[in-house]
């Protein structure tokens, strides 16, 4: 509603700037990222009405999310899980594994690319009071796990987020703009991914593992999956990577063998929640999987509360299922979880002028359809969750020097 894409813009070539322009748009003009001032209530009235005009006259044409009002809204950090993917691996017995995916194995999706750009229009409405309509480079910070499905994920919610305003126009074929998204190297990221090398963990990890597929409710299941498959899966471990392939394969419309009907997803399911889990099982575990996600966000919050680098008010993590389970582990819930793609957490920092105190909102989307987000009560905090109580929390997760604590340093 706000914010129009139109289908074909009539825009001429400037030879002078070498650039396309529009007709209209004066040459002189030179708008640049300026402070947008936070859009008035009248905005917010004017959308809400045109959306009860638009149900009264017959049909609700906008199920579209309404702008969410906040006067002490001062920070919005966003983590999503990727889009829908093809299968990453496949199974000894695999019916599907010369199977031909158009992706590539581990590949985004087109209804992956879309979910992203249609949760990243979401937030564009619901932040449409908060998160100034024309992107401006020090205004948010996009980060997101080196792997190409995240990266494509972040492009994608980026151009549902900032559809180019008229002035950012750059070419009458492509209402789109370009806006960075940056990453660490898959053996570097300790932050997004969690993929850099940490001795300490790994161990740790191991003995969790071992205790669990150790249990003897899931032996029966152990056993009937290596028989079908015909390799070893006596682990949750290749059980949580079947159950992902299972689902890509029964996503992608292929029918999956009957051997699968008692066990999919059914019987597989806790086994592959808990291995999700298991990264992150305790706070030991947390405290090296994702401490150094946890010390990035704490510092941007501890900038917000000093109203210092004011300006930037949105940050957005793309990462994996793993990095959205986590980071829910971190926030002192023990419940296990299936993330489903594009499923994402939200901190909203507020502040209380009158009280010159600030407090810290959670949400949970759990998938990209859903309109309003849930509003999380941390376990650990009272509500409204002072930012005090909550940067005493996770500041119990955050390791003062990571390296050390991984034993990745030699002495
Ligand atoms: C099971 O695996 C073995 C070796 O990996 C192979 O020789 C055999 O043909 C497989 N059986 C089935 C039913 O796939
Ligand atoms: C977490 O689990 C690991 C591995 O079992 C263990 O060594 C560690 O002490 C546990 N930490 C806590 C806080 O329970
Ligand atoms: C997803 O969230 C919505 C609302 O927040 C809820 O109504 C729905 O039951 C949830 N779905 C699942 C599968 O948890």
């Amino acid at each position: 509603m706000y914010s129009i894409i139109r289908d074909s813009v009539p825009m001429e070539y400037d030879n002078d700037e070498n650039t396309w322009r529009r007709h209209s748009t004066p040459k002189v003009e030179r708008s640049t990222c300026h402070q947008i001032p936070k859009r008035s209530t009248t905005v917010a009235v004017v959308v809400l009405g045109l959306a009860v005009l638009s149900c009264l006259l017959g049909y609700c044409v906008l199920s579209e999310t309404l702008p969410y009002e906040s006067k002490t809204l001062r920070l919005v950090i966003i983590l999503f899980r990727h889009g829908a993917r093809t299968p990453v691996e496949s199974y000894n017995s695999d019916p599907y594994k010369n199977y031909q995916w158009p992706d590539g194995l581990g590949g985004l999706t087109n209804a992956g690319k879309l979910q992203l750009y249609e949760l990243g229009k979401k937030y564009r409405s619901y932040y449409a009071n908060f998160i100034p309509e024309e992107y401006c480079d020090k205004d948010v910070f996009i980060r997101s796990s080196d792997k190409s499905r995240c990266l494509m994920s972040a492009y994608t919610f980026l151009a549902g987020l900032y559809p180019p305003t008229e002035r950012q126009l750059w070419h009458p074929e492509l209402p789109w703009q370009p806006v960075p998204v940056h990453s660490l190297p898959r053996e570097l990221d300790n932050i997004v991914a969690a993929t850099k090398p940490c001795k300490v963990w790994k161990a740790m990890y191991q003995e969790q593992l071992a205790e669990k597929n150790a249990d003897p409710k899931f032996t029966e299941l152990f056993d009937y999956l290596s028989k079908h498959t015909n390799q070893s899966m006596r682990s949750i471990l290749p059980v949580d990577f079947l159950y992902s392939t299972l689902l890509s394969e029964q996503e992608a419309g292929l029918k999956l063998p009957e051997w699968t009907r008692t066990v999919f997803p059914s019987k597989m399911k806790t086994p592959f929640m808990l291995s999700l889990a298991l990264l992150s099982y305790n706070e030991s575990l947390q405290r090296l999987q994702i401490g150094p996600l946890l010390k990035e966000m704490k510092l941007y919050l501890d900038e917000a509360v000093r109203h210092e680098n004011v300006d930037r008010t949105l940050y957005v993590y793309s990462g994996h299922d793993v990095t959205v389970v986590s980071l829910w582990r971190a926030l002192g819930f023990d419940d296990l979880l299936a993330p489903d793609y594009g499923a994402s957490i939200v901190l909203e920092l507020h502040e209380d002028i009158e009280q010159e105190s600030f407090f810290v909102k959670t949400f949970y989307r759990n998938n990209t359809k859903v309109e309003v987000p849930l509003e999380l009560k941390l376990p650990f905090c009272d509500d409204p969750c002072t930012y005090t109580q909550f940067t005493e929390h996770i500041t119990k997760l955050i390791p003062e020097d990571w390296e050390a604590e991984c034993g990745n340093t030699n002495q």
